[in-house]
């Protein structure tokens, strides 16, 4: 079972018939422009029950098989229920159905990770309008997604559901994913706000934080993707941020996300958090997903005996209709219940091979023309990772191009013999993983199988067979538990491989390749010598051994660039500390407020105190994440911020530079010095100057990207970004504040690779005053700030 079922149907049911008998206009129907005279027209029980949801749609019984539920329907009002589905990067729903013969699949699409990695909103918008299309065609009204949390730690374990350690391109990618959806009709849910950054006692876990990294990188995502897209709906998180749960809290619901970024959409709990349905609605969080009893009974009670003002519940019920209004359902669209899968496979081979990074190359890549047989070594290779595991996607996979299949699609030989060995390896691991067959589905991540390590004849008789060694090494993590260390960390026999392969091969003038199909980073700083190019490729979807044999052959030209910073080691980044690296699960944490059992024995050992990093965790990084830290502290990295090779060279020249009253404006030419067509992501940041707050030493402000330049052509790429997106945020009094003085905008190939600056001047500093909300309700040591 994926979760606890907490059904209200017999309920609802129940009390649809009072309603038909109490409701005081019984010809009302719902249109978009009649909402209050609807509102007015419904009985008390209707509205609580629409300011929640109608349960888990699990079961056979449903419409949508395997779907996480939908809204309330009021047939006698006209009033529909709206479907929803998780994404983000596929539709989640049951591929079969009961006493059907028909298929119902979804496009696995790349990772969030892997679409952040192009560098290109188009890219984004491109995956997210054929979601759109594909929710639309089955019939289905919103997808859950995109998670915009960013990666403040490398073990979360829903990294890969989101974009990046950096506000700016998760913002704006995610922006561009939601209009990308949202072109379709299709309604999308921006989640999980906010600062839902681990999954260990996800239900619980209190983010303590100070309100400068609050307002400055966890709140900027989410506001980036509501002012440049309008969602239709925000989903809060499962955790409490300074002591309050977020769906509990009207100061980031109806002061920040409301009042101050005027979001107009419907705000909704993610599935069973909270305790308090009354303070939820309160707090202008309009819809309780899946909805439980207790929730229903509890408003119910608070509206009759006064303690819930019926206006408050009204205002969300009419949010919730004018969703409702929006949907497929509402229009009566007669959905053709299937979708163009052969189009959308080819979306998913297109922007998964662009969001592949290709991390070193020593000329190894692409592989030269005489190279025709190839060796797979890794167990991934065989077995690769489209995706990531959790409610965004079911497990139940259309289909998945392995490597093998990747080649060999290409023209490639691949060897034959090692092939058998894997197969029969593989057969063994999985006999000894699962004795008793693999579970249809996961919640948490699998067990996958050891490497197998070949004898030194058989290595020397794969040398002699093959032109090239590929290494596959994979990762994968999910929702409901976060990553150890020892996941980051590459295994005993995954080094052992590498450096058999790597001395074999180099002794015979071959080459290594090593390929990560992984969920977030891994160590790499301690082998990355020994291979002759490193690929990233991240999850790149249902197309992941096509998408990377594409960048292995040269006919797709790498040009992804990392979305978060690759350390040396775990203990490098400042957060490491406050993250619950060594917590052992025993079970996955998502009790949903359900009562169900989710803490570890060793929390069950010393219930009293609450324990550090699982009951709560201290962002004593402050504004340090990522390259924030890296940069600004000189620490060493094994791969920087917006790192990313190409088989091609490029050239920067900066054409002009402006700021006017509001905005500011930097125009770049790049230049294709190479031989081979190629894109380039061009990255803006800019260096605050001295005086006014102390500022990492540098920020990501915006960033583009180029179409396919041939040898020798060049674009000019204007970028652009507002003024006071170069403020602070001053705690003292709640303001976005700029300092006068001169701001250097550096155009750079990654963070730690600048090309050229523009210098500008800010003759007057600036002050925006805003909500002073959320403060740290206990003292958090902050980071030590540098002074410059
Ligand atoms: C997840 C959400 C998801 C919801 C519905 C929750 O467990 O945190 O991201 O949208 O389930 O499936």
């Amino acid at each position: 079972m994926r979760r606890l079922s907490i059904t209200l149907f017999s309920l609802c049911l129940a009390s649809a018939l009072t309603a038909q008998t109490t409701g005081s206009n019984q010809s009302v129907r719902l249109r978009a422009d009649n909402i209050d005279e609807v509102v007015s027209a419904m009985t008390l029980e209707e509205k609580v029950h629409l300011v929640i949801g109608c349960g888990m749609s699990m079961g056979s019984d449903t419409k949508f098989p395997g779907t996480a539920g939908r809204t309330y329907d009021i047939p006698r009002l006209g009033i529909p229920s709206a479907y929803l589905a998780d994404g983000p990067h596929r539709l989640a729903m049951a591929a079969k159905r009961e006493f059907d013969s028909r298929t119902y699949h979804a496009t696995e699409f790349p990772s969030s990770t892997t679409v952040a990695a192009t560098f290109n909103p188009d890219a984004a918008h491109k995956v997210g309008r054929t979601l759109g299309m594909e929710v639309k065609d089955y019939g289905l009204d919103v997808l859950l997604a995109p998670g915009v949390n960013l990666m403040r730690n490398v073990l979360c374990g829903r990294n890969h559901e989101y974009y990046s350690e950096d506000p700016v391109l998760a913002g704006k990618m995610a922006a561009a994913y939601i209009n990308g959806v949202q072109s379709r009709g299709t309604g999308t849910c921006l989640k999980h706000f906010a600062v839902n950054n681990q999954e260990t006692n996800r239900n619980n876990n209190d983010s303590r934080l100070t309100q400068r990294p609050l307002r400055e990188l966890y709140l900027k995502c989410f506001e980036i993707a509501v002012k440049e897209s309008q969602p239709w709906s925000v989903m809060t998180a499962y955790n409490k941020v300074n002591g309050k749960y977020t769906c509990e809290d009207r100061e980031l619901t109806e002061d920040i996300l409301r009042d101050e970024w005027g979001f107009k959409g419907l705000v909704m709990s993610d599935w069973n958090a909270g305790k308090d349905a009354v303070t939820s609605i309160v707090a202008g969080n309009d819809m309780l997903q899946p909805g439980q009893d207790r929730q229903y009974k509890a408003i119910l009670e608070a509206v009759e005996n006064g303690t819930l003002d019926l206006a408050l519940l009204d205002r969300s019920v009419k949010r919730v209709l004018e969703f409702v209004v929006k949907s497929h359902t509402f229009a009566g669209y007669e959905y053709p219940n299937k979708t163009d899968l052969e189009a959308h496979a080819q979306v998913d081979r297109e922007i998964g091979a662009e969001g592949i990074v290709l991390l070193d190359n020593k000329q190894a890549l692409p592989m030269a023309a005489g190279i025709k047989k190839v060796a797979l070594y890794g167990t991934t290779s065989y077995d690769m990772v489209p995706a990531g595991m959790g409610f965004g996607s079911t497990g139940i996979g259309y289909y998945t191009v392995s490597m093998v299949e990747g080649l060999r699609n290409a023209g490639y030989i691949v060897d034959k013999e090692l092939l058998n060995c894997y197969k029969k390896h593989m057969a063994d691991e999985q006999k000894r993983l699962f004795p008793h067959g693999k579970p249809p589905f996961a919640f948490t991540p699998l067990p996958r199988a050891e490497e197998f390590l070949p004898t030194a004849e058989e290595l020397a008789a794969q040398v002699k067979a093959n032109d090239i060694a590929v290494l596959t090494l994979g990762r994968v993590s999910g929702e409901g538990c976060d990553r150890r260390v020892e996941d980051f960390l590459l295994k005993e026999n995954e080094l052992a491989l590498i450096k058999q392969v790597s001395a074999a091969y180099r002794a015979a003038g071959k080459k290594l390749v090593v390929v990560l199909n992984i969920c977030s980073p891994v160590e790499t700083a301690s082998w990355k010598g020994l291979a002759d190019a490193v690929v990233c490729a991240f999850q790149p979807g249902q197309e992941v051994g096509n998408c990377i044999t594409d960048i292995l052959t040269g006919k797709v030209n790498p040009s992804g660039k990392l979305p978060m910073t690759f350390a040396v080691k775990y203990g490098d980044a400042p957060s490491d500390a406050n993250f619950p690296f060594d917590y052992e699960f025993k079970m996955p944490s998502f009790a949903m407020g359900t009562g169900m059992n989710f803490k570890s024995e060793k929390k069950e050992e010393k219930p009293k105190e609450p324990e550090k990093n699982v009951d709560f965790t201290n962002y004593e990084e402050g504004i340090y994440v990522g390259y924030r830290y890296f940069d600004t502290f000189g620490k060493e990295v094994s791969y920087p911020f917006g790192h990313g090779l190409s088989y091609t060279a490029f050239d920067y020249a900066v054409e002009n530079a402006k700021m006017d009253a509001d905005r500011c404006e930097l125009k770049v030419s790049v230049k294709n010095i190479g031989k081979v067509a190629g894109r380039e992501a061009v990255q803006l940041y800019v260096k605050a100057p001295n005086g006014g707050l102390d500022k990492p030493a540098k920020e990501l402000k915006a960033f583009g990207k180029t179409a396919l330049l041939q040898p020798g052509e060049s674009q000019t790429l204007i970028l652009t970004w507002n003024v006071m997106d170069m403020a602070s945020f001053n705690e003292k009094n709640s303001s976005w504040e700029l300092a006068k003085g001169e701001y250097q905008w550096m155009v750079a190939a990654s963070s730690a690779d600048v090309r050229c600056t523009a210098v500008q001047r800010v003759t007057k500093a600036r002050k925006q005053k805003v909500h002073d909300a959320m403060r740290a309700q206990v003292p958090v040591a902050v980071y030590p700030m540098v002074k410059r």
